[in-house]
């Protein structure tokens, strides 16, 4: 079980094992109400909250790695996404009396984890921004409009990349190289309306299904 160790700072907040994490689930979760209905959510909380497994409004690492599997994701990459989304996202997520390690997300102050070299197509609240995400494909969408090839998704990550902010630059990549590997379609395009569904979550929605239906079929 080895998690490739390519960044100190995701490497040194590897997943606690599995009995911490049932600990944490028991006695942290459940009982916890959301804090948020759906209806009410920022486009933000609404993207993450696919991964919140038992919509407690809490994220846990395994909750992530989950999600990212039922996606599609494969379990080194789906371990690598959660490891760096929490390193990132739960310390600055965590209310100061939360349970250590800050690793969980909590979905209420998800707009904290707002970050250089994003595309703006959410706003500092969290709030989803339809020109910013106009811009997208006005700019990069190069081979046809509705849809982007992942070199243009490559370009489109390099140009939002902040200089100033190297720490942010690894998110883009890893959450959108995901995302194009699990959403394009045969022709190589990541289609305008899935990239749009991955700003409010419902993209995965719709992967999961896909993943689920076609492992039945198969059998
Ligand atoms: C959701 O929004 C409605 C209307 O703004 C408000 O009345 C309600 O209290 C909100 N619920 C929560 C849980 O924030
Ligand atoms: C897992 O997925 C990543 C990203 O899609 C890919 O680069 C990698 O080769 C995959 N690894 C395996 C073992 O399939």
């Amino acid at each position: 079980m080895a998690i490739r160790r390519q960044s100190s700072a995701a490497a040194s907040l590897l997943l606690p094992p599995v009995a911490a994490l049932l600990f944490l689930w028991m006695f942290g979760g459940g009982h916890v109400m959301a804090h948020t209905e759906i209806r009410n959510m920022t486009a933000l909380q609404k993207h993450v909250s696919f991964f919140d497994r038992n919509k407690d409004g809490i994220i846990t690492p395994s909750e992530t790695f989950e999600g990212s599997v039922a996606i599609g994701f494969n379990v080194t990459y789906a371990r690598e996404f959660a490891t760096l989304v929490h390193a990132a996202n739960g310390p600055i997520t965590s209310p100061a009396d939360a349970p250590l390690p800050h690793l969980s997300i909590y979905i209420e102050n998800m707009q904290r984890g707002m970050h250089g070299s994003d595309t703006g197509a959410f706003d500092v609240k969290g709030r989803f921004v339809p020109q910013k995400f106009e811009e997208i494909f006005i700019k990069h969408a190069k081979t046809r409009p509705d849809g982007l090839t992942y070199l243009e998704v490559e370009d489109m990550i390099l140009a939002n990349r902040d200089p100033l902010d190297p720490a942010s630059w690894e998110g883009p990549q890893i959450e959108w190289g995901g995302i194009y590997n699990v959403a394009s379609d045969n022709d190589g395009f990541l289609h305008k309306d899935d990239a749009r569904g991955i700003y409010d979550g419902s993209v995965f929605v719709k992967l999961e299904e896909k993943r689920a239906f076609s492992h039945h079929s198969a059998m």
